[in-house]
């Protein structure tokens, strides 16, 4: 709430994306009057907004809309007060009726909230003046079962197109325009496939650890926190077919096929084709950093992963032998989050003096830090000589547009506002999701055979993650 969601609601009043008839109610068990509750979100607003600390007289107005109601997650007298209190903004903010619900809790409370939604008379289907939508939060559900579950509570009581999943890489600039570079060009698409790509690299490596996550971090691990939402998503994207259209539905029905054709990793290459790592103590940017298993809150014999590396095949017509690696770790060397596509060898060798290496061809999605496109390909050294060397065209679009993006919650809390769900994942690819990686969750959940700590904070990840694309002659690009 403090960190993200009311700095971002903030923003995009600034930016008179948000509605002028609004309201804004917290809740929660702390006991906070509107005054202070108000005073509290300002100070949030001026640590965390990303234009500077809030200022009068459009705070005070903007704060006007800001109400409380406290109470427990289980305690239907408190949700019937709440809906008083929304009655009332419809009243006299001119809400409407309409109702978007933000679920910042544990996930452990998910069910039951909708539940009490429902009881106090806040679910959809009492609405009869406006619409009701629900923001959750990732992770949904642990695993495969316990997501079927919670899919099942939830969807008694909001129906999917009114159930808003968010993954906010989905609203990560250079995320939204992978659909644009496969899409909005003519020159990517008939290339785009396994007559000329030879593998696709899709990496998320952050330099920061669990940080005071340690408690929720020792039940997820790299896999669940990442893997199976953030980077499935980069790989639906990366590799569906063109939608017929670009409404929600219609693209979200291509992520879903492709993701329904990855192939299930079989229990006997879950170890041929996964690698997985934990951080011991060492350096980022010079500074000593402490190990995974020394971090607050985390069992100093934990076997939690930190890194996890996925190989994926794609069955179908377009990707048929086209390996996807996939990984994402913490402590790496670098904060960097990119899509790689690398082509195939050119067919025969014309030019290049014998000590010329001929790089293939990439194509690089770059996510962040930096945003941008650029591509490899190979070009002739000046001189006398027929030298090749591998160069690189770049787009940034910091400097492209001559704008900087504007946080990824921002642009997710706004769609969700006006009902467009493009960028949220729909049940369908999050069940798709979980099913690709529960083979290997359960095999590594059930073998020690990677003894942990295994790779030190600021390097590349552990080795065996290397000797995974060393087994197909390919190695990762450098973080
Ligand atoms: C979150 C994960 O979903 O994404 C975190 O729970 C991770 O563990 C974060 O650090 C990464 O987000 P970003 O935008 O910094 O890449």
């Amino acid at each position: 709430m403090k960190r993200m969601l009311l700095p971002a609601m903030w923003n995009l009043r600034l930016e008179d994306i948000l509605p002028a008839d609004f309201g804004i109610v917290g809740f929660s068990r702390s006991e906070f009057s509107d005054e202070d509750f108000r005073a509290d979100m300002r100070k949030a607003v001026d640590e965390f907004s990303r234009n500077g600390p809030a200022k009068d007289p459009l705070w005070s107005d903007f704060a006007k809309h800001i109400s409380y109601v406290p109470g427990s997650f289980n305690d239907v007298a408190a949700f019937h007060k709440l809906r008083e209190q929304l009655e009332r903004n419809d009243r006299e903010l001119g809400t409407g009726g309409n109702r978007l619900f933000y679920l910042s809790t544990p996930p452990s409370v998910f069910s039951q909230i909708v539940d009490m939604l429902e009881q106090s008379g806040l679910g959809p289907s009492a609405n009869k003046t406006g619409w009701t939508r629900i923001i959750i939060e990732k992770p949904f559900g642990t695993d495969l079962d316990s997501a079927r579950r919670l899919q099942a509570d939830v969807s008694k009581v909001f129906p999917e197109r009114q159930i808003y999943r968010i993954d906010h890489y989905l609203g990560k600039e250079p995320v939204q325009d992978i659909m644009a570079l496969r899409f909005a060009n003519v020159i990517f698409e008939p290339i785009w496939n396994r007559r000329y790509i030879d593998s696709v690299q899709i990496t998320a490596a952050e330099t920061v650890g669990v940080e005071s996550r340690g408690g929720y971090y020792e039940s997820s691990g790299a896999l669940r926190d990442m893997i199976q939402n953030h980077v499935m998503n980069l790989l639906a994207l990366v590799a569906m077919e063109p939608p017929v259209s670009s409404d929600a539905d219609s693209i979200r029905d291509e992520k879903y096929k492709v993701l329904r054709a990855v192939r299930p990793i079989e229990r006997a290459r879950v170890l041929l084709d996964t690698a997985r790592g934990q951080y011991d103590a060492g350096s980022i940017a010079g500074k000593p950093v402490p190990g995974y298993r020394e971090e607050p809150n985390v069992r100093p014999d934990s076997n939690t992963e930190t890194y996890a590396a996925v190989k994926l095949s794609i069955d179908n017509w377009r990707w048929a032998d086209v390996p996807f690696y996939l990984r994402s770790g913490k402590r790496l060397a670098r904060k960097n989050s990119e899509i790689a596509i690398r082509f195939r060898s050119i067919p025969h060798r014309l030019f290049g003096e014998a000590g010329d290496a001929l790089d293939n061809n990439v194509l690089v999605m770059k996510i962040q830090p930096e945003e941008g496109v650029s591509l490899r390909f190979n070009a002739k050294v000046p001189g006398p000589k027929m030298h090749i060397r591998s160069v690189s065209m770049d787009f940034n679009y910091g400097t492209g547009f001559g704008v900087v993006s504007a946080p990824a919650y921002e642009r997710l809390i706004g769609d969700a506002m006006r009902g467009d769900a493009t960028l949220f994942t729909r049940w369908d690819a999050v069940e798709a999701a979980w099913e690709t990686v529960m083979p290997v969750l359960d095999r590594w959940q059930n073998s020690t055979d990677e003894s942990f700590p295994n790779y030190s904070a600021g390097s590349q990840g552990p080795p065996s993650s290397d000797r995974m694309l060393a087994a197909d002659n390919r190695e990762w690009r450098k973080i």
